[in-house]
């Protein structure tokens, strides 16, 4: 069972269906949130403590589409740290993940949820919260294929691919000498080249290279540390929702829901 992400995973889908009230009240949701917009910081109408998340599916197990929903570990525990602050989750928009900070700042969301690394560069843009995810970068290449890196160096004169606006690709463009970048809008794609050939190795975030690993024709080559952490992204001038946040993510750890959802998502 295959689709266009390849890591369709039944048991966590017939899990989910399960929770059918919440999947197909999303569902209903993201329609009208994908139509609604033309509005500043109160996408919600009316009600002022409602919010709208963004992501970026195509990066499994965090976000994907299957079968037209939106599913994954940042779905999940969005919705489960939402759900212990006096806000209410709206929907979700899905974009391009090199576009939604600006899809942030200009108020069309107000959380960003994508397995965003806190980090300096768009710390001046945008305002994180506490991290909830760690991971480190990989090098994915084709199975059995003859190009087997052992390190960044090794990527020299090859044709490398990342995710446009990602860690992945500052890594590929500031510390490796000559590789032939090229940027995809979706790992997912950039996976496809992988598997055909067209493309010599995948710079990416490693639970998701890991993924890709087990639903894919490609393994990886070796891994690095970059100790990057994830943090959901608010605008800066919306403390009040920061702190909400954090305070939800705190609760969602010590209630034993997070350890549930990483069950739910990695298996571990
Ligand atoms: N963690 C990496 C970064 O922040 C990659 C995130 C990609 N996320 C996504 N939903 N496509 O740049």
């Amino acid at each position: 069972m295959r689709d266009q992400t390849g890591t369709f995973d039944r048991r966590s889908y017939l899990k989910l269906a399960g929770a059918g009230v919440a999947v197909t009240g999303l569902a209903g949701c993201l329609e009208d949130a994908a139509d609604d917009d033309d509005d500043g910081s109160e996408s919600g109408g009316d009600d002022e403590t409602e919010i709208v998340a963004g992501t970026a599916p195509g990066f499994p197990p965090f976000e994907m589409n299957e079968g037209g929903d939106l599913v994954g570990f940042d779905i999940d525990h969005l919705e489960a740290v939402v759900a212990e602050t006096d806000y209410e989750l709206g929907g979700w928009n899905e974009y391009n993940f090199e576009t939604l900070i600006q899809s942030l700042e200009s108020g069309n969301i107000d959380v960003i949820a994508a397995a965003m690394t806190i980090n300096d560069e768009r710390k001046e843009r945008i305002a994180f919260t506490d991290p909830y995810y760690s991971a480190d970068q990989s090098v994915l290449v084709q199975t059995g294929g003859d190009f087997q890196p052992s390190e960044l160096e090794d990527l020299s004169g090859r044709q490398v691919g990342a995710q446009s606006g990602s860690t992945g690709e500052g890594i590929v463009e500031d510390e490796v000498d000559g590789a032939e970048y090229r940027s995809f809008d979706s790992y997912v794609l950039a996976v496809g080249e992988l598997e055909r050939g067209t493309l010599d190795a995948v710079v990416l975030d490693q639970p998701v290279a890991k993924t890709f690993e087990a639903n894919r024709d490609v393994e990886i080559a070796f891994t690095f540390e970059t100790g990057e952490e994830y943090g959901l992204g608010v605008r800066q001038d919306d403390g009040d929702l920061q702190s909400a946040l954090n305070d939800g993510i705190a609760a969602v750890q010590e209630s034993g829901e997070y350890e549930e959802i990483t069950q739910e998502w990695f298996g571990e």
